[in-house]
């Protein structure tokens, strides 16, 4: 959560910073602020303003500034409420040390009251002011470096940091504990941002940052030290294949339509990467020593958060039937405090799109305290959880930028398919010809999904009747069942509609209580062993005059005829379809939201990476 960058360098800094945080603007978005220090005048130029970007962009066209060192943040407020007053860069009482930061100082309110003791004086409710006091309180003879390294020694917590030094206008300082931070390198400037895409607008090369290394950015140098040692650090740098166009709207009205859009393609490209033409399932960076562990495994857990934990529901149950081993989804803020029974033998996997969230991060390091292998399904190139586990397979969904997660969803989705046919290929649980066929159906999924998507119209119609209502419920069977979780998920986290998914089962235990005419209730319903206990579903949910909105393989018109919406989709193999149809229900939370006027790409109170617990 929160965004920063920093630039420093030959051109203006101010439309960089701008540019930057434009991209990490999905990482929070209730106050944006920019810092620069103006070498020819050497002054301190800063603009903030509470909500989004596009109120520090108005007010930086009423005050235009010229400098060529910089750092900005776009913000998700954790300590303080969100205000002008809040939003950072924050100074330290003196106005020496101009700090942006990500993450939390848990530690603050000791450190403040120590500051306070000291004369130090606070004017915002963050943290970020304790953490920016406390260097400046630490900062002699003009060594940033130490002050910064003492002040760092100090803070507890999770975070990164982008700072200035006002005496030293050539000079950027960068710091990162868990939370992302990448720099990228350019000609006669550098740059620092919280993920790739901010960068990518300058330059395709970075430099990742680890935890507890610190880098000092000139604009012809970029340096990087141990924290511990003070030591420098070689790094080599990385080139970024993803490009500028995957990272805007291309036309759509929202990232999260490209998003839904792009899901034939990542399909296929996940198809075409991981398989061979002798159907052999391979992936990238497979070693024989990972495959002679993963092969002793006996206890699969699945750990994740949101729309990642609803793809491991869906993982668990192809990890037992494929590969036949006891398999377990797990919330990862759950399992990083459970005490889980985790030993050597298991696999635990972490499924996230960013590869930075928090309590997945924690999980991971949980997992490993317990000697389990670690295999991380992460889309974001270099990320922490990616570099932290033992094995990472990429997603290569290419840059999601909608704060709803979609393609991320389903290329976790195929992925996880696909290791649970390698386990079963490994642990020799399906022939071959089953897994060529199983490959023959996964290959027909491109296909399905465009076919899926030609159904917007039926889905506006659809959505323009019932947009309004306050509360909705999804419910699904079998691989369905996590589909009902996610198309619940989708809805609330856009529309701010109430609403649950539940195993369709459980209706009569409580949630069939709630049926009466102007309930909507969406029935995740395509060709399968259970499509016929759905339809009694749907019966007792018309008998009580619900609002059935069913979703179903292309020809079956008895469901047709029983519900009040129809949404066909392409018949697909029964263990498959979670994969296909997820695609309405995406759509219908999309329509609702845009109906309802709401900020499908950037919904209230939400940020994309969430690196806070
Ligand atoms: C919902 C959504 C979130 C994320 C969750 C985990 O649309 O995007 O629920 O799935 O915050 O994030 P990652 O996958 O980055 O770990």
């Amino acid at each position: 959560m929160c965004g920063i960058v920093g630039y420093i360098g030959h051109r203006n800094a101010v439309p960089i910073l701008v540019k930057g945080l434009e991209h990490l603007e999905y990482r929070g978005y209730d106050s944006a602020g920019i810092a620069c220090l103006n070498l020819e005048k050497e002054n301190l130029f800063i603009k903030k303003e509470k909500g989004k970007l596009s109120e520090l962009k108005r007010e930086l066209e009423k005050h235009p500034a010229y400098a060529q060192i910089g750092i900005g943040h776009t913000r998700w407020a954790t300590h303080g409420e969100p205000s002008k007053l809040n939003a950072h860069p924050h100074v330290d009482d003196k106005s020496k040390i101009i700090l942006v930061h990500n993450g939390i100082i848990e530690n603050h309110s000791d450190l403040k009251r120590e500051l306070q003791a000291k004369g130090h004086r606070f004017f915002s409710g963050t943290d970020t002011e304790v953490a920016v006091n406390l260097i400046a309180s630490y900062y002699k003879k003009n060594n940033f470096v130490e002050a910064f390294r003492k002040a760092i020694s100090r803070l507890q917590g999770f975070y990164a940091f982008v700072a200035l030094d006002k005496s030293d206008p050539d000079t950027l300082y960068v710091f990162k504990r868990s939370n992302p931070l990448v720099i990228g390198l350019g000609k006669g400037e550098n740059f620092v941002a919280s993920d790739t895409p901010a960068l990518l607008p300058f330059t395709s090369d970075v430099v990742f940052l680890e935890d507890d290394e610190y880098a000092v950015l000139t604009k012809d140098k970029v340096k990087i030290f141990s924290l511990a040692t003070g030591r420098m650090i070689k790094r080599h740098s990385t080139r970024i294949k993803w490009n500028m166009a995957q990272a805007q709207k291309g036309g759509y009205p929202h990232f999260m339509l490209k998003e839904i859009y792009e899901q034939p393609t990542v399909l296929q490209e996940a198809f075409n990467r991981i398989t061979n033409k002798e159907d052999v399932i391979r992936f990238e960076n497979m070693t024989p020593r990972i495959e002679n562990r993963l092969r002793k495994i006996r206890k699969v857990f699945m750990v994740s958060c949101g729309t990642a934990y609803h793809a491991g529901l869906t993982g668990c149950l192809w990890m037992e039937q494929n590969a036949g081993i006891p398999s377990e989804a797990r919330v990862s803020s759950e399992f990083r405090y459970q005490k889980p029974i985790v030993t050597k033998n298991d696999l635990v996997i972490l499924i996230t799109q960013s590869g930075e969230t928090a309590d997945t991060l924690a999980a991971l390091r949980e997992a490993k305290t317990h000697g389990a292998m670690t295999l991380a399904v992460v889309n974001v190139l270099g990320s922490t959880i990616a570099r932290e586990a033992d094995y990472t397979i990429y997603t290569h969904a290419g840059p999601e930028i909608g704060v709803a997660s979609t393609k991320a969803y389903t290329a976790q989705l195929v992925t996880l398919v696909f290791l649970s046919l390698y386990m079963a290929r490994i642990k020799k649980t399906l022939s071959s010809r089953q897994i060529a066929g199983y490959l023959d159906s996964i290959r027909k999924l491109p296909k399905a999904c465009s076919k899926a998507l030609k159904q917007s119209t039926a889905i506006i119609n659809c959505a323009k009747h019932q947009y309004r209502r306050h509360s909705f419920l999804y419910i699904g069977r079998g691989v369905n069942f996590p589909v009902a979780l996610e198309g619940a998920l989708k809805l609330k986290e856009i529309s701010y509609a109430h609403a649950h998914g539940y195993a369709a089962g459980e209706m009569k235990h409580g949630p069939i209580a709630l049926i009466d005419k102007n309930q909507p209730v969406i029935c995740i319903a395509p060709h399968s062993k259970t499509r016929d206990k759905m339809l009694s579903n749907v019966e007792e949910i018309r008998a009580r005059k619900g609002i059935v909105i069913a979703i179903g393989t292309e020809n079956d018109k008895e469901l047709k005829k029983i519900s009040s919406y129809f949404i066909p989709v392409p018949k697909v193999d029964e263990s498959l379809s979670a994969i296909i149809a997820v695609i309405p229900l995406q759509l219908f939370a999309y329509h609702v939201a845009v109906l309802n006027r709401r900020d499908v790409d950037q919904p209230r109170n939400l940020a994309k990476s969430v690196t806070v617990e």
